[in-house]
């Protein structure tokens, strides 16, 4: 039946009508808050290309946690920025590192809030690629020792969840049986699985300080036009034992998100990444759209896609914003 009898906008005619028919809630607890680890004691240290992110000490690590639990995000995933870098990134499994101290850190002053951390060698290494480089290519088989060495060290630390984002293949599977071995059966994997080598990582690489010193990351992660290829790593994921599976970027990749989604079924989460965050913050900042208003749509429609679960820098904001703070 048509027009006159169907008349769409009945149903959207005052904010009461529209709040009873909105199909897509955000909650607080769809948000998961990077944060950047650095040495120090009281250190903030702004990232330009990323207004309202900073690199932070674990004392203040500790101070945010605790402001975004009380906002009511339940989680946060930590990248380190350690203070020695070397050629195979050593360091990522300090257990008296940066991440290290913040996952016990948090766990003991902020109980209740999730603490998920960045499985990855880029930040870590001197080359700033995501493992062990031979002959000018990172090495698959080499570099899965040194993420089960990282995984093993943020477990023994506390962490909730480990998160590999390096993209080489059977690191999920890898990081499983180690956990397991060690006695970590309860330590649970969120696998960045259909993560592409995407231009939206820019301000991250300032922020994290882990570009890479030569050449990109094409060769290990995925290419953008490959939709097939997103199902293909999510279900090997899934088969080695990811417990939630990721796409990321999140809006280039919508289609992914829903795909992926229709698909397993399985707990999926979205990385709303830093390029992202920037380009909303940079045209907010410059009065070009509303930024509040342009967030809130940006992470309605990643949850409308399917995702379950968003990373993103926006969460305590958007939490106080759902809040009505
Ligand atoms: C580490 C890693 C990256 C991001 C998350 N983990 C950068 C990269 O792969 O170059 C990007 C996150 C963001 O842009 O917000 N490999």
């Amino acid at each position: 039946m048509a027009f006159p009898v169907n008349r769409p906008r009945r149903l959207r005619r005052t904010e009461t009508m529209r709040r009873m028919m909105r199909e897509t809630r955000l909650a607080p607890e769809d948000f998961i808050l990077p944060l950047f680890v650095c040495p120090g004691r009281d250190v903030m240290k702004p990232v330009s290309s990323m207004p309202g992110v900073a690199q932070m000490s674990v004392d203040n690590i500790v101070a945010e946690a605790r402001e975004t639990y009380a906002a009511g995000v339940p989680a946060v995933i930590l990248f380190g920025i350690p203070e020695h870098k070397d050629a195979t990134g050593t360091s990522a499994w300090n257990d008296d590192g940066e991440v290290q101290r913040a996952i016990g850190e948090i766990k003991e002053r902020v109980p209740g809030m999730a603490v998920i951390t960045d499985v990855c060698l880029c930040e870590y290494t001197d080359h700033g690629h995501c493992g062990v480089v031979e002959n000018g290519d990172v090495d698959n088989d080499a570099t899965l020792e040194l993420l089960v060495r990282e995984s093993l060290s943020h477990a023994r630390a506390g962490a909730d969840i480990v998160a590999p984002s390096d993209m080489m293949d059977g690191r999920v599977g890898a990081i499983r049986d180690a956990l397991d071995q060690e006695g970590f059966h309860n330590t649970a994997i969120m696998a960045y699985s259909a993560k592409f080598a995407s231009a939206f990582y820019g301000p991250f690489r300032e922020a994290a300080e882990s570009a890479p010193q030569f050449g990109d990351r094409r060769s290990y992660q995925m290419d953008p036009p490959n939709g097939d290829e997103a199902i293909r790593e999510v279900m090997y994921d899934i088969e080695e034992g990811a417990d939630i599976v990721m796409v990321k970027p999140a809006l280039p990749y919508l289609d992914l998100i829903w795909r992926v989604k229709q698909e397993f079924g399985v707990p999926l989460a979205a990385y709303n990444v830093s390029g992202e965050y920037s380009m909303i913050r940079a045209a907010g900042i410059n009065g070009w759209l509303d930024e509040k208003r342009a967030t809130m749509e940006v992470l309605t429609a990643i949850k409308r896609a399917g995702a379950d679960l968003i990373l993103t820098y926006f969460a305590k904001e958007a939490a106080r914003e759902l809040a009505g703070k």
